[in-house]
């Protein structure tokens, strides 16, 4: 038999597979990787020999957890400027919907992506990703949508390709064209979303720039039948969609999204329980973000125990984006959606990791600690996982390890 490339004995493993506890944990586990993929997984009396036999290499957990890597499945991590100002227009009690109708809020962030240069969008990319990295971070989902002109949408998204070509974590691209109408269509939404639907989105896809399509479907953004249409166009091209749905108001986007078989929906606060079923016929995943939930001060909590009694997969997900949610963290997530959201840790958990995968297409290989599954997983010092979205503030990652590769100690 090969020798595995390594073996990391000592260890209590939170394997995310479903069916054992909570967790799937195993409290005296193994973990063994070679050729980047998980070979080996179990408790360690049934490790079949000597480990010092059977690896290149044997890493001593020391009696830490290992989980899967973290997936942050919902990003507009890319993006020129900020909106500290905004911030504090609402704290004076502007709120969210007001300052988009001005001509602030995303179209402020498209001038001043418009107006960066590639470097300087993937400087500053970086530097929030690589928060997200150290606290276990291995796949990333980041949208474009602060360009909304075929030049900056293709900047942006070939800014968040080369974020996974210089790091260590995987990048999902997402096609968010349908962010915002850009003033020069003022009054013209449905011929922008044809200049989306026609012009952008194909060659975006042409370029190999996209993984997914998603929209903006709200009173301040495009209504059901507009993004009706772009996701026709997507599925044409053979894209799967996803939604911003039922942020500020019920659109019935949900259940428009599950309509095209969409990964997910997303936000979901004001979503009712025609939504909920038709998500859960469809297997859309609900992605929650309370960063943004909380930004907002928002009150309306998602339909959780709905969501629960349907049999929806619950993600979570950072949002991160200069307005709503200008959080790089998604330990705080997980401490904001038991907190805010009343799940448990053990949901919030799964929902950074196999929920996050479905939510990206990518539960066969990502997501759970699952011999054939991609090797990302991170190893943490926790006495339990419920660790995980207990402490505020406290980065409790020992190692990471991606593809099978340490890169993080
Ligand atoms: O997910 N709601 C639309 N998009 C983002 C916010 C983008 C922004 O404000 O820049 C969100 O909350
Ligand atoms: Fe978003």
């Amino acid at each position: 038999m090969a020798m595995w490339d390594g073996l990391w004995v000592n260890a209590r493993l939170a394997t995310m597979v479903p069916g054992g506890d909570a967790y799937g944990a195993i409290d005296e586990g193994a973990i063994a990787v070679m050729g980047g993929r998980i070979v080996w997984v179990g408790p360690k009396r049934e490790v079949p020999g000597p480990p010092g036999a059977l690896a290149r290499h044997v890493h001593d957990a020391r009696g830490g957890w290992i989980t899967p890597g973290l997936i942050d499945p919902h990003t507009h991590l890319v993006y020129g400027g900020d909106r500290a100002q905004e911030f504090e227009m609402r704290l004076e009690g502007a709120t969210y919907e007001q300052i988009a109708r001005a001509g602030g809020g995303i179209l402020a962030t498209v001038r001043a992506t418009r107006a960066a240069d590639d470097d300087t969008l993937f400087a500053s990319a970086s530097a929030r990703l690589a928060n997200l990295m150290a606290e276990g971070l291995t796949t990333v989902e980041i949208k474009s949508g602060y360009g909304l002109d075929l030049e900056t949408e293709l900047r942006m998204l070939r800014v968040a390709r080369r974020l996974g070509d210089a790091y260590p974590v995987t990048v999902r691209t997402t096609f968010l064209g349908a962010h915002a109408l850009p003033p020069d269509y003022a009054g013209r939404s449905g011929e922008y979303i044809d200049y989306v639907a026609e012009t952008v989105l194909p060659e975006a896809h042409r370029l190999g720039l996209v993984d997914a399509v998603d929209c903006f479907c709200e009173r301040i953004g495009f209504s059901a039948a507009e993004t009706d249409r772009l996701f026709t166009a997507a599925r044409a091209l053979g894209l799967p969609v996803k939604l911003h749905a039922e942020q500020l108001s019920d659109q019935g986007g949900a259940a428009l999204a599950a309509r095209h078989g969409a990964l997910s929906a997303d936000h979901l606060e004001w979503l009712n329980e025609d939504g909920v079923r038709a998500m859960a016929a469809a297997g859309t995943v609900a992605v929650l973000l309370p960063g943004a939930f909380y930004v907002l001060r928002e009150t309306r909590v998602p339909p959780i125990d709905l969501l629960r009694r349907h049999g929806v997969a619950i993600a979570l997900a950072s949002d991160c984006n200069p307005g709503s949610s200008p959080v790089m963290s998604l330990l705080l997530i997980l401490s904001m959606a038991c907190t805010l959201f009343r799940l448990t840790p053990a949901e919030a958990l799964a929902g950074v990791t196999r929920e996050a995968a479905r939510a990206l297409g990518l539960q066969a290989t990502h997501g759970t600690l699952e011999v054939g599954k991609v090797a990302d997983f991170v190893t943490w010092d926790i006495g339990r996982p419920a660790e995980l979205a207990y402490h505020i503030g406290l980065n409790p990652r020992r190692q990471v390890v991606r593809a099978g590769e340490i890169v993080a100690a």
